[in-house]
C-alpha cells in the first residue's frame, strides 16, 4: 500500500466509538471550544480561506455556503447533514459515522455556532441502522456532558430513494413530504428547512472542520491540489487486487489510485475502464489515467470526482452491458417530478437494451447521444442530468462495445 494521509480518518480504528472519552483524549471538541471563542464572521472566513469544497459532489466552497446562511436574518436556522450516500459503491461516509461520530458532530455544532443555528438533523440512509446506533448514542453522551451547549441534533433515517440525497428532495424528505427536488433559487441558504435559512453539508465535509480549525485554514489549503485542497476518502471497487477504502490527498493520479493503493488489476488483466465519481460518474479510459483526481481536473476530462467511488473494470468487461444495469437503476431512481427524466430514463434504458441484445440499428448511436444531451440539458436536477453520462461517455470512448453488438 502507498502512503495514506489521514485527516478526516484520524481517528479510525484508534478510538472507540462508543466512547466519547476516546475522542475527548485526542483533542476533541476542542475545535468547537476554540470556535466559540471566535467572532461568526472570522470564523467562518476561515472555513473559506481553507478552501474546503463540498465532499457531497458539487464541490461548492463550504465557507461561502456558511456565509450566506450567517447574512440572512432569521428566527431559526437549521444545519442539516447529508448522510443519505445512495451513491452505488461509496461508503465513506459510514466509515467516518461508525469509525469517528463526534467528529461529524462537532463540525456540526461549529457550522451551527457559526450561522446561529441551534438545531441540527443528520439525514442518515435507512439502511445504515449501526451507523444511527452509533450516532444516537454519540449525541446522547456529548448533550449529557454539555459540549453541545445548546445545539440539539436529531437523527432521522431515510426510505432508500437515491434522489433523497439531493439537498432540496432531503430537505423535503425531512419535512415528511415526498422526496422530490425543489425549484433552485432560493438556495438552501436563504430557504431550506422549512422555509428558514438551512446548511446542508456532507458527512466527510462536516468531519474535516475541527481539523481545520485545529490546524489552521493556510494548513489545509496548502495540502493537495490549490484548486481543492485537503484530502479525499476514496472507495475502490471493481476488478482491482485491493478492493478497499484510504484517504489520499486531492493531488494523487487515478493510476496511483489503482496501481499503488489498489494493487493493479487482479488476475493479471489489463485496465480497460474506470468509472469515477459513483453511478452518474463518467467512464475514463486508459489516456486519462495521469489525471489528478482533484474536483477541476477530472471536469476538465470530462469526469466528475462525486461521492469518491472508484469502480475499475478490466479488459473483459463489457461496456453495453454495464451501461444497461446502470439505466435500470435510474429508471428505477427517476422520482417522476420532470418529464425529461421520467420519460428519458425509460427510453434511455429501452435502447440500451435493445443494443444489448443484439437488435440494435446503427442509427440507434446518433439517437442515444441525442437524448443523452437533451437530458443533461432539460432534467430538473442532478439526477436525471448525470444518468445518460456513463452511456454518452462508454460511447464516446469505447465506441468498439458498442458497434460489435449492432454488427
Ligand atoms: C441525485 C443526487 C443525489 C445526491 N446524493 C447525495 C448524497 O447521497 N450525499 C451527499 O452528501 N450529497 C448528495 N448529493 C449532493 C447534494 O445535493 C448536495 O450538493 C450536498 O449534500 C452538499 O453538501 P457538500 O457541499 O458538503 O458537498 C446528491 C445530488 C444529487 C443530484
Amino acid at each position: 500500500m502507498a502512503e495514506e494521509m489521514r485527516i478526516v480518518l484520524r481517528n479510525y480504528g484508534k478510538i472507540d466509538p462508543f466512547k466519547l472519552d476516546d475522542y475527548l483524549a485526542v483533542g476533541g471538541y476542542d475545535s468547537l471550544k476554540a470556535a466559540r471563542e471566535m467572532d461568526r464572521f472570522e470564523l467562518i472566513e476561515e472555513v473559506r480561506a481553507a478552501n474546503l469544497r463540498g465532499r457531497g459532489g458539487a464541490g461548492f466552497n463550504c465557507g461561502a455556503k456558511w456565509s450566506f446562511a450567517y447574512q440572512t436574518e432569521a428566527d431559526q436556522k437549521y444545519v442539516v447533514c447529508n448522510a443519505d450516500e445512495g451513491e452505488p459503491g461509496t461508503y465513506k461516509d459510514r466509515l467516518i459515522m461508525e469509525g469517528d461520530p463526534h467528529s461529524l458532530l462537532e463540525g456540526m455544532a461549529i457550522c451551527g455556532y457559526a450561522i446561529g443555528a441551534n438545531k441540527g438533523y443528520i439525514y442518515c440512509r435507512g439502511e445504515y441502522p449501526q451507523a444511527v446506533n452509533i450516532l444516537k448514542q454519540a449525541i446522547a453522551q456529548a448533550e449529557e456532558q454539555g459540549l453541545l451547549e445548546d445545539f440539539s441534533i436529531e437523527v432521522r433515517q431515510g426510505a432508500g430513494a437515491y434522489v433523497c440525497g439531493e439537498e432540496t428532495a432531503l430537505i423535503e424528505s425531512l419535512e415528511g413530504k415526498r422526496g422530490e427536488p425543489r425549484i433552485k433559487p432560493p438556495y438552501p441558504p436563504i430557504s431550506g428547512l422549512w422555509g428558514k435559512p438551512t446548511i446542508v453539508n456532507n458527512v466527510e465535509t462536516f468531519a474535516n472542520i475541527p481539523a481545520i480549525l485545529e490546524n489552521g485554514a493556510a494548513w489545509f489549503a496548502n495540502i493537495g491540489t490549490p484548486f481543492y485542497p485537503g484530502t479525499k476518502i476514496v472507495t475502490l471497487t471493481g476488478d482491482v487486487v485491493n478492493k478497499t477504502f484510504f484517504e489520499v490527498p486531492t493531488d494523487t493520479t487515478i493510476r496511483e489510485i489503482i496501481y499503488d493503493f489498489g494493487g493493479g488489476i487482479k488476475d493479471g488483466k489489463e485496465f480497460k475502464a474506470v468509472q469515477i465519481g459513483g453511478t452518474s460518474g463518467a467512464f475514463i479510459p486508459a489516456a486519462n489515467l495521469d489525471s489528478i483526481i482533484g474536483f477541476d481536473h477530472l471536469v476538465s476530462i470530462g469526469a466528475c470526482l462525486g461521492s469518491g467511488a472508484v469502480f475499475v473494470l478490466d479488459e473483459t468487461r463489457d461496456l453495453v452491458d454495464i451501461a444497461v444495469q446502470i439505466a435500470k437503476f435510474f429508471s428505477h431512481e427517476s422520482c417522476g417530478k420532470c418529464s425529461p427524466c421520467r420519460e428519458g430514463t425509460v427510453r434511455l434504458q429501452d435502447l440500451l437494451d435493445k443494443i444489448n441484445n443484439n437488435q440494435g440499428v446503427a442509427a440507434d448511436l446518433p439517437l442515444l447521444n441525442k437524448l443523452g444531451k437533451v437530458m443533461s440539458y432539460s432534467c430538473f436536477c442532478g439526477l436525471g442530468q448525470a444518468a445518460p453520462i456513463p452511456m454518452l461517455t462508454t460511447l464516446e470512448h469505447f465506441p468498439a462495445d458498442y458497434m460489435a453488438k449492432i454488427g
